[in-house]
């Protein structure tokens, strides 16, 4: 089946989702960040791969680590960046999405890094570009409601590469709010891509998706027998502003069922890494000791981002 993300020869065009991105594909834009991280370390961070190209972040929604390291990543590859301020834009006036993409399509933007609270946002911005005959333009999924965060997805990918070598023999559990986590789908959709034999998603039952098995992975509803054994704990946060409803008695009580502690990662492997996507919540998803400890990868999971948005934004570029 075709895949709206890939040219006809397999290029990378547009990156809305890992769901559906074969495994060569995803392998491959994690071997192209690895030049790239190094560096953050040297005298002269840039290269001229996105030389004369605009990037335009046009974030609806909040961000700390994502918009702030795709405009590192852009301006690392010295493509010039345009950080559209939304609060202060004409979205404020009623403007349409299109109708803002089509007046910056209209400055000569050649790469879209779209955050938007409607899961789907960016395919509609793909498919309109697609559609009106600029299909140059390309648009990179920041974050889409409830649905995907590729980008963060492949660091996720990259990260766990990185400290475990090869995905054919792990456990990863993904514990905490998966019904509302973007984070959460695109991880499951790469590691099941990419052979993981073994991921757990962990939760209450309010907060896990009905038939999430459908995904590949297993349920559990005991945070000790879903982290037991785990080469991986991914801790993710508890996303209250798209809760409806009481879905929790209290973050006081979720955090003593569900909160990563040292008693509950002592049950993971002796060498188990600690992943968090941030922005962290200490105490109800996570203790302190734990997230500054020394199993937690979590800062380097966000240096390892900014190679892994080079990585991407270079490749649909045209950049191998
Ligand atoms: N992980 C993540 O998406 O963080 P931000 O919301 O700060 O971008």
């Amino acid at each position: 089946m075709h895949n709206p993300q890939l040219a006809a020869n397999g290029q990378l065009t547009h990156l809305l989702t890992l769901e559906g991105l074969p495994a060569p594909v995803i392998t491959h834009i994690l071997d192209s960040a690895t030049p790239f991280v190094s560096f953050g370390e040297r005298d002269v961070k840039k290269v001229p791969l996105l030389r004369g190209k605009a990037v335009f972040n046009l974030f609806f929604e909040n961000s700390t680590r994502t918009r702030t390291t795709f405009e590192i990543a852009a301006k690392r590859l010295s493509a010039d960046v345009i950080n559209l301020n939304i609060g202060a834009s004409s979205t404020a006036k009623g403007e349409s999405v299109l109708d803002t993409i089509d007046n910056l399509t209209a400055m000569d933007a050649d790469i879209f890094v779209v955050r938007h609270s409607e899961s789907g946002a960016a395919h509609l911005i793909a498919s309109h570009l697609n559609a009106t005959g600029r299909s140059h333009v390309h648009v990179v999924n920041a974050g889409d409601g409830r649905h995907q965060h590729p980008t963060q997805g492949l660091l996720d990918l990259y990260t766990i590469r990185h400290y475990k070598k090869a995905f054919t023999a792990l456990s990863v559990a993904v514990v905490g709010d998966v019904l509302h986590s973007r984070v959460a789908r695109s991880l499951i959709s790469g590691l099941t891509t990419l052979g993981t034999p073994d991921v757990r998603v962990v939760g209450p039952q309010t907060l896990i998706p009905t038939a999430v098995e459908s995904l590949g992975v297993r349920v559990c509803h005991d945070m000790r027998e879903g982290v037991a054994g785990c080469d991986v704990v991914v801790m993710l946060r508890l996303q209250n502003e798209r809760m409806k409803g009481a879905l929790l008695p209290s973050t006081g009580e979720y955090f003593q069922y569900y909160g990563l502690t040292p008693d509950k990662l002592a049950l993971a492997k002796p060498d188990a890494i600690v992943m968090h996507p941030g922005p962290m919540n200490r105490g109800v998803e996570i203790d302190s000791a734990v997230a500054d400890g020394a199993r937690a990868v979590i800062l380097p999971q966000v240096t390892f981002g900014i190679a892994v948005r080079m990585a991407v934004m270079s490749l649909i570029a045209g950049n191998g």
